[in-house]
């Protein structure tokens, strides 16, 4: 399959795994084809206008509708699947059983289209073992299944975001930071981009990639070097500290979250180096931080706010 040839149906376009997936493929010559539920939103406008008109075709559907996938899927050489998660936050209203759903379904269709190949984008702490986290075991189930299908797959398991370090409610703008790790104890985090970069790689590699599951990072940063890198980018100290312990008792998910990375299973096993040279250009956290995260970082120190960790 040429890439010029070939058409990617990707989802969640509009989002942030699928706008980097969209963008990445459409800088490498594919056309890029959307599934939106709602063609004539904002967000939609604003994704068309950031490929060029020839890349990007949009076409309404949903991921509850099977019917709008198997239409999508025609013709398609490769899919790009994602799905919202309940670790998101109740204002997405998704469900762990909607998420099970999606990527089943978005899996079946592929399938069932003969598509070229699939790639399903999971989380780092999934594997054969339960974690106790909801989003986390929901994603396991979505890889088992698209594991026993007859489609060329490949699954990547992405690390936190370096993005989420910058939500509101972290205190960046009070010069300090609270996060999930201690101040000693490393976790592995991915620039949003590199996923767009890396899945855009596998796309254009089926036979390399066919079938395997791997981790993404970009980086491993510790609380202490988070305080070192924020203060060095801001010009001022930032202080480090894992959120404090009421608060994990209180919140199920956080400290479900920090028992999970205390246990390693959170931390990221991602090999990092070998990332580097199978997908060049990779982003560090210094890097990301005076690049494509430098506005979020300068908002967050202007932001206040609510925790909105998800
Ligand atoms: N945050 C992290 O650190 C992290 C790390 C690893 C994995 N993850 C996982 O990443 C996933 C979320 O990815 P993301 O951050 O890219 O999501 P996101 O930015 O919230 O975007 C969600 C996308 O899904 C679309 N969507 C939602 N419901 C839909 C439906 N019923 N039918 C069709 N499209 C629908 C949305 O479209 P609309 O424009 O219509 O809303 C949007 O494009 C979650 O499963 C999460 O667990 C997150």
């Amino acid at each position: 399959m040429s890439v010029q040839d070939g058409v990617v149906l990707v989802l969640g376009a509009t989002g942030q795994q699928g706008g980097s997936v969209a963008a990445a493929l459409a800088a490498e010559g594919w056309r890029v084809r959307a599934l939106v539920r709602d063609p004539a939103s904002a967000k939609v406008r604003a994704l068309a206008a950031t490929l060029a008109p020839n890349r990007i075709e949009v076409v309404p559907g949903d991921l509850g509708d099977a019917a709008s996938l198997r239409a999508a899927m025609k013709g398609a050489y490769g899919v790009f699947s994602v799905q919202p998660s309940s670790g998101q936050g109740a204002a997405h209203g998704v469900s762990d059983a909607d998420e099970v759903r999606y990527g089943r379904a978005v899996a079946d269709a592929a399938a069932e289209a003969g598509v070229g190949h699939l790639v399903y984008s999971s989380a780092n702490a999934a594997g054969a073992e339960r974690t106790g986290i909801a989003h986390f075991d929901t994603k396991s189930e979505i890889e088992a299944h698209i594991r026993g299908l007859a489609v060329a797959s490949t699954i990547v398991r992405p690390s936190a975001f370096m993005e989420i370090l910058l939500l509101p409610g972290l205190g960046l703008n009070e010069g300090r930071h609270r996060f999930l790790m201690r101040p000693d104890q490393a976790m592995q985090v991915i620039a949003v981009a590199d996923i767009g970069r890396i899945v855009a790689g596998i796309l254009a590699d089926r036979e390399r990639f066919r079938g395997r599951t791997f981790e993404i990072a970009g980086d491993s940063v510790s609380g202490n070097m988070l305080a070192e890198k924020f203060s060095r980018a801001a010009g001022c100290p930032i202080v480090y500290e894992r959120f404090p312990d009421a608060l994990l008792e209180d919140d199920p998910l956080l400290g479900g979250l920090a028992r999970l990375l205390d246990g390693g299973r959170l931390a990221g096993a991602a090999d990092i180096p070998a990332l580097r040279r199978e997908f060049p250009g990779m982003l560090s956290m210094d890097a990301w931080l005076a690049g494509p995260g430098k506005a979020a970082f300068e908002r967050a120190l202007r932001t206040g706010g609510g925790l909105a960790l998800r």
